[in-house]
């Protein structure tokens, strides 16, 4: 299931009075089962735009798009997660992970066993029953990435998902995310502040403007799959990030 946004444009209404032009307009297209990053300035919209391909805000102008059926509200074949993991600490992990099963009235038996096969891929086989205050950071964020897979979205939305974590966790966890994605190949659309991430990642780096964000490039990332961390040493790497580094302008 693709995702697609045309001519949307997002303007808020400035504290004081007047409007603030935050995003747009932008027009592209994600096809289904690939992988794209967003990257710009701080403040350029693409948290706007994130929360408008989830549902959770209209456009001012323009139309989004899951597969093609216009985006009204949330959906269950979307998972969503930010920057912040958000886990309750007074529940388990494997509770933490179930959470969205039990909200949809699933039986127990049925989210242990779904839990039961997910914590392998999370890297967490041994943690189903510690609780968040056990676990490191980077922990804490594959247990929010098991809460977002367990409704088996069709579609991720990722803002910022490993913006907390210190610089070789990240790392892993994002190789980690590749290795899930390989197996379940949902369609995703990540914000990253980190280009190389972008890279290592993805299948195409969406590069947007100052506020209002629009999109000033669209780079194929050609690097063969399945990726590892060592191919961030290779040519196409590198020319590749300097090309997202020059788009960016810094
Ligand atoms: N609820 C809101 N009401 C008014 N203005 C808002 C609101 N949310 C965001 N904005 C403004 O819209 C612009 C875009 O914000 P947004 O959070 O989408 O940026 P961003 O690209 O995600 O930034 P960052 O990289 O810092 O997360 C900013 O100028 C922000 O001040
Ligand atoms: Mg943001």
């Amino acid at each position: 299931m693709g995702l697609s946004v045309r001519n949307v444009t997002l303007v808020y209404n400035a504290p004081g009075g007047g409007v603030l032009p935050a995003l747009g307009p932008v027009t592209f297209q994600i096809e289904s089962g690939s992988f794209v990053s967003l990257v710009g300035p701080s403040g350029c919209g693409k948290s706007t735009l994130i929360r408008i391909l989830a549902g959770l805000q209209e456009p001012t102008r323009g139309e989004a798009f899951l597969g093609d059926i216009p985006i009204s509200g949330p959906s269950s074949r979307v998972g969503l997660m930010f920057q912040d993991s958000n886990l309750m600490p007074w529940r388990t992990v494997q509770d933490n992970i179930a959470l969205p099963l039990e909200l949809g009235g699933i039986s127990k038996q049925e989210r242990y066993a779904a839990v039961e096969n997910l914590l392998p891929t999370l890297g967490l086989s041994d943690f189903g029953l510690a609780y968040p205050g056990e676990l490191s950071g980077g922990m804490a964020q594959r247990v929010a990435i098991g809460r977002v897979l367990i409704q088996k979205p069709e579609v991720l939305l990722l803002d910022e998902p490993f913006g907390a974590l210190d610089a070789l966790t990240r790392e892993q966890i994002s190789v980690d995310l590749l290795e899930v994605w390989a197996q379940y190949r949902q369609t995703v659309l990540m914000v990253t502040h980190d280009i190389n991430e972008a890279v290592l990642l993805s299948d195409r780096v969406l590069v947007m403007s100052q506020r209002p964000g629009q999109i000033i490039a669209d780079i194929p990332v050609t690097l063969e799959r399945p990726r590892c961390l060592e191919d961030i040493y290779s040519d196409v790497f590198g020319k590749t990030a300097q090309q997202v580094r020059a788009a960016i302008g810094r």
